[in-house]
C-alpha cells in the first residue's frame, strides 16, 4: 500500500481549528476511501477472522442461559456492535472470548482453531481490550503505552497516541511522553483513560479490538466524534464494540441486539430501524434523552 493517506496528522490538524469541521469530515471520508497507511503501519497482520457458532454459556448449572444460540464473525475490517440492556448478556461474551469463563455450548474459532483449546494467553493475545477500565502504573507515559508490547519503538507509540487522539492530552505534560504518570494518572477524565486505552491497544497490535462500553463517561457529542474518526482508521482491525448506548453505530457492518442472552435482532443500524422493534425502540428512547440534556 503507498503511503498516500495524511490520516491521523491530518485529523489532528483539522482538530486544531475549531472551523475545520467540514475540512475534517472531508479528511475523513478521504482515509476511509483511501484505507488508512497508518493503521497498516501498527498492524502488519494478515486477515484475521472469528467464528462464533450456537454459543452457549451458564454461570451456574442451576442458572438461565447468560448466552444462548449466538451466531457471530469478526473479520478483520469488519465492525460489529452488540447491544443491548443492562444484563442482556454483553460483558458475558466478552468474557468468554477472553477464556476468563469456558463455554459450555457451541464453538468459538479464532483463524479455524478453537478457542476452548487454547492456552488463555494465546486466546488473549488475538484480542486488545479498549475499556475504561485500564490499569495504569506509575512509570512514564511512554512506559504505560507500551505495556504488553515492551519493545515497541517510539513511532508507534506516537502513530498510536495519534490515532487514538490522546497527543492533546500527552502534550501538555511537563516532559510529554517521559513523564511519570503518578498523579497524573488519578486525574484523567473518563474519556483521556479511554484514548489511552486504545493506544495501549494500537500499539500491541492484536488483530482484534473488543471495545467494552466506548461511551461511557463521554458527553454524546465527543462519543460521536471519537467514534466516526476512530471507525475509518480501523479498517486493519477486527472490532467489536459493545454497548448499551446507541448513538454513533450507523457505520457498523452489523450490530446484534441480544435480549436476556439471545439475540432478539440484528442487522445494520438502518435496517433495525426500520424493522421498528426492540433497537428502534431503544433508539428513539436514547434520543429523548439526548435532546432532553441539551435542552436542559
Ligand atoms: N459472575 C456472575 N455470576 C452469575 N451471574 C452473572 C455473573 N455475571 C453476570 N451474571 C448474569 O448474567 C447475565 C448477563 O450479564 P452481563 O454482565 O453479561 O450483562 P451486560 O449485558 O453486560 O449488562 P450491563 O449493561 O449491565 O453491563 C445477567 O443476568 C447477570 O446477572
Ligand atoms: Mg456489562
Amino acid at each position: 500500500m503507498r503511503a498516500v493517506v495524511p490520516s491521523a496528522a491530518a485529523l489532528s490538524e483539522a482538530e486544531a481549528s475549531p472551523t475545520a469541521t467540514a475540512a475534517l469530515a472531508q479528511q475523513v471520508d478521504s482515509v476511509a476511501a483511501a484505507r488508512p497507511a497508518s493503521v497498516a503501519r501498527l498492524s502488519s497482520l494478515p486477515a484475521w477472522r472469528a467464528d462464533i457458532r450456537g454459543l452457549g454459556f451458564r454461570y451456574d448449572a442451576d442458572e438461565a442461559y447468560a448466552l444462548r444460540d449466538i451466531d457471530l464473525t469478526l473479520a478483520t475490517g469488519r465492525q460489529v456492535a452488540v447491544v443491548g440492556e443492562s444484563g442482556a448478556g454483553k460483558s458475558t461474551l466478552i468474557r468468554l472470548l477472553l477464556k476468563l469463563r469456558d463455554y459450555e455450548e457451541g464453538s468459538v474459532t479464532l483463524q479455524g482453531r478453537e478457542l476452548a483449546m487454547m492456552t488463555a494467553e494465546a486466546g488473549r493475545s488475538q484480542f486488545a481490550v479498549v475499556s475504561q477500565q485500564v490499569q495504569l502504573f506509575n512509570a512514564t507515559v511512554a512506559d504505560n503505552l507500551r505495556l504488553g508490547r515492551p519493545d515497541a519503538p517510539m513511532e508507534v507509540l506516537r502513530e498510536a497516541a495519534r490515532i487514538a487522539m490522546l497527543e492533546p492530552v500527552i502534550d501538555k505534560l511537563p516532559q510529554g511522553y517521559d513523564t511519570i504518570i503518578g498523579e497524573w494518572g488519578a486525574r484523567l477524565s473518563g474519556g483521556e483513560r479511554q484514548r489511552l486505552a486504545l493506544a495501549r491497544a494500537l500499539v500491541l497490535d492484536a488483530p482484534a479490538l473488543l471495545f467494552d462500553e466506548p461511551g461511557t463517561g463521554l458527553d454524546p457529542l465527543t462519543e460521536l466524534a471519537f467514534g466516526e474518526k476512530l471507525r475509518p482508521l480501523l479498517a486493519g482491525k477486527a472490532a467489536l464494540w459493545v454497548t448499551h448506548r446507541l448513538a454513533g453505530l450507523e457505520t457498523m457492518d452489523e450490530i446484534l441486539v441480544l435480549q436476556d442472552g439471545r439475540v432478539c435482532e440484528r442487522g445494520t443500524h438502518a435496517e433495525l430501524i426500520r424493522t421498528r422493534g426492540a433497537y428502534y425502540r431503544m433508539w428513539r428512547l436514547q434520543q429523548q434523552e439526548a435532546w432532553a440534556r441539551v435542552l436542559a
